[in-house]
């Protein structure tokens, strides 16, 4: 099966079995304030584990993309990758360990065909001190369902994390306990390291054993399903969530067991073609193979590079099919890290050219048809990578320029500061430069640059104090005026333009309001004559600007407006131009402050006038109005 053959599949299977096939949620989460990315199938569920109802019902599925920015330096072995899918399945105080271990093993060993003597599970030890029991259960349904196809399956004791699990496999032992560090889970890892009001559980776990793999002893002298030399690949874990933490680092129960159960996608995948090379996968090998035609190298050339790229280059175009446009903050900048490392890999395989425009289209491919958010965008979402490239190809270019001009006989941490401060020319291509030309390099670069980094960061602190959220500069008047020109005008964009248009930034001065929303390509005249019409018209209107404070769910279902990557609490402050609950024209989540009346922008016959409608950054658009 492909890897998109087993997603269908795995979502038809447990739609069969009662669960609401639900979307998959952003890759930048929107009521999350805790982490930058998605990373796991749960995290835009936790609430439902916690006990909130949800609108679906008790049983639920999908396929949700994760990213794991943190794995970035591990890209490269066969195995590892940033961007990956995860599929799920979640029972919200429903079915238990009865139901989810034998739905998933038929998964496995029937839908997609794993051979089940390459199976290998795990179990829960326990945990005394925090009294939770040794999960028994899972095991007996184990030993049950390998006893079914033949299997006489051992149960085995594998240690704790401080004897290394040295033990080994003894003959006929498929299923092993494991302590917490291996067999609980939560989204900071083991008990103790939860912090207060975080859920978790015991897990049991399933692995694929590539028995072509032979173990090597710099992970331990023995293997075992947890050992990381790659002959063991986990391909499921099934999190039995049904605690909670205490303030006094105890454990309650959750008003409800649950079941969250994940498995990677492209692991599967793996297994199914029965290759530990997780490259060689549907979902990966054709990027491997564009790369390979466009350099003239193969991939066992120059494995390390081209699983660079690959990785790379898919995670960012997923994070463009979620909005995302590479910058200088958050979300953006880790794109454009990827972005620029997988071009800075390409210099590797003499891809010093352009090549982003022949690369992404191949993975938009791969994904168009079982995910309408790519295909309906998928011009726009190539654009953005490209438009990347070209920025940084041109960025290199400067930069080589000028460290010809600065390097002089010797570098210095300050030159190399210089160019990266300046020009955006990274540390590292200063130094192949060096090498490259032959120019001796200051060895107390780094120290150096290191300090004037800190400075430069220091700086850059001091002067972001004191501005206001919302982008406001001051509470004056005539900028609380601009701030719902700025709500009035994003509406009117939406309206022009199409739902595409997110708010990107703000920033409101006395003198103008500056706004940056996310759109492809630049405003023609009639489209900005348009704009300004409309806030006029709503001027003129004089609608009641009001607010009132909602749950956040209701206020997107209201179709009140947020900006992008911004974090929303339980409820947010919703401010409304007209009756929130009749006709309105605006609704926004905002903090304020507003003008009672949009009339107010008139006053002494001003009208709203945009001055400037102009690129910002790959994919946003910036206008700065006035009112004149
Ligand atoms: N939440 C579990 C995981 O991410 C299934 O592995």
């Amino acid at each position: 099966m492909t890897a998109n053959e087993i997603r269908s599949a795995y979502l038809k299977f447990f739609a069969d079995r009662g669960h609401a096939v639900i979307p998959r949620a952003n890759l930048v989460p929107k009521e999350d304030a805790t982490t930058l990315f998605t990373g796991s199938g749960m995290q835009p569920l936790v609430p439902y584990l916690m006990g909130q109802e949800h609108p679906q019902g008790t049983r639920l599925v999908d396929s949700q993309t994760c990213f794991r920015a943190e794995d970035i330096d591990e890209v490269g072995d066969n195995r590892h990758t940033t961007l990956f899918e995860m599929l799920g399945n979640w029972s919200l105080g429903d079915y238990f360990k009865a139901e989810q271990l034998p739905w998933f093993w038929e998964f496995l060993t029937g839908t997609v065909g794993l051979d089940p003597e390459r199976l290998y599970v795990t179990a829960f030890i326990g945990d005394k001190k925090n009294d939770i029991p040794k999960d028994t259960d899972s095991a007996d349904i184990w030993e049950g369902l390998f006893k079914d196809k033949g299997i006489d399956a051992k149960v085995a004791e594998i240690g704790s994390e401080e004897d290394g699990y040295d033990r080994g496999i003894k003959p006929g032992e498929r299923i092993f306990f494991y302590d917490a560090s291996k067999n609980w889970w939560s989204r900071a890892g083991k008990p103790e390291n939860m912090p207060i009001g975080e859920i978790g559980g015991p897990d049991s776990e399933v692995f694929y054993e590539f028995t072509h793999i032979e173990h090597d002893t710099k992970w331990g002298k023995h293997c075992h399903p947890n050992c990381d030399c790659g002959r063991f690949l986990e391909i499921g874990n099934s999190v039995f969530m049904q605690f909670i933490k205490r303030d006094d680092g105890g454990f309650d129960p959750l008003p409800k067991k649950n079941v969250d159960f994940g498995a990677g996608l492209e692991r599967i995948a793996a297994a199914a073609i029965g290759d530990a090379d997780m490259f060689k996968i549907s979902l990966l090998w054709p990027i491997i193979r564009k790369l390979e035609e466009l350099s003239g190298f193969t991939y066992d050339q120059n494995p390390v590079a081209m699983r660079v790229i690959a990785d790379h280059l898919r995670a960012a175009t997923w994070l463009a099919v979620d909005g995302v446009v590479p910058s200088n903050t958050a979300q953006g900048y880790v794109m454009r890290r990827f972005i620029r490392r997988a071009i800075r890999q390409a210099l590797a395989l003499d891809l010093n050219e352009d090549f982003l425009e022949l690369v992404v289209p191949v993975i938009s491919e791969l994904y168009r048809s079982d995910f309408p958010e790519l295909e309906a965008r998928e011009t726009e979402i190539i654009n953005v990578l490209v438009q990347e490239e070209k920025q940084f190809r041109r960025t290199l270019e400067r930069g080589v320029k000028e460290f010809n001009k600065l390097a002089g006989a010797k570098l210095t941490g300050e030159t190399i500061f210089l160019l990266f401060d300046t020009y955006g020319f990274p540390p590292e291509l200063s130094l192949e430069e060096a090498h490259e030309k032959k120019v001796e390099i200051d060895q107390d670069w780094r120290t150096d640059f290191d300090k004037l980094l800190t400075e430069q960061k220091d700086r850059s602190r001091t002067a972001t104090v004191g501005q206001f959220k919302g982008g406001l500069a001051d509470h004056s008047d005539i900028s609380i005026k601009y701030h719902t020109a700025t709500h009035l005008g994003y509406k009117a964009l939406r309206m022009v333009l199409g739902d595409h248009v997110i708010q990107r930034g703000s920033n409101i001065t006395p003198e103008r309001l500056r706004f940056d929303f996310s759109h492809p390509e630049k405003m023609t005249p009639e489209q900005i004559k348009q704009v300004e019409d409309i806030v006029n018209e709503y001027i003129d209107q004089d609608w009641p600007m009001g607010f009132r404070e909602v749950p956040t769910e209701q206020a997107f279902k209201e179709g009140a407006l947020g900006a992008f990557g911004d974090k929303y609490g339980e409820t947010v402050k919703v401010y409304t131009a007209g009756d929130p609950d009749g006709e309105w024209v605006s609704k926004e989540i905002c903090g304020g402050p507003h003008v009672a009346h949009t009339g107010a922008l008139g006053e002494g016959g001003k009208r709203y006038k945009i001055k400037k409608e102009e690129a910002s950054s790959a994919g946003v658009r910036r206008i700065k109005a006035v009112l004149e």
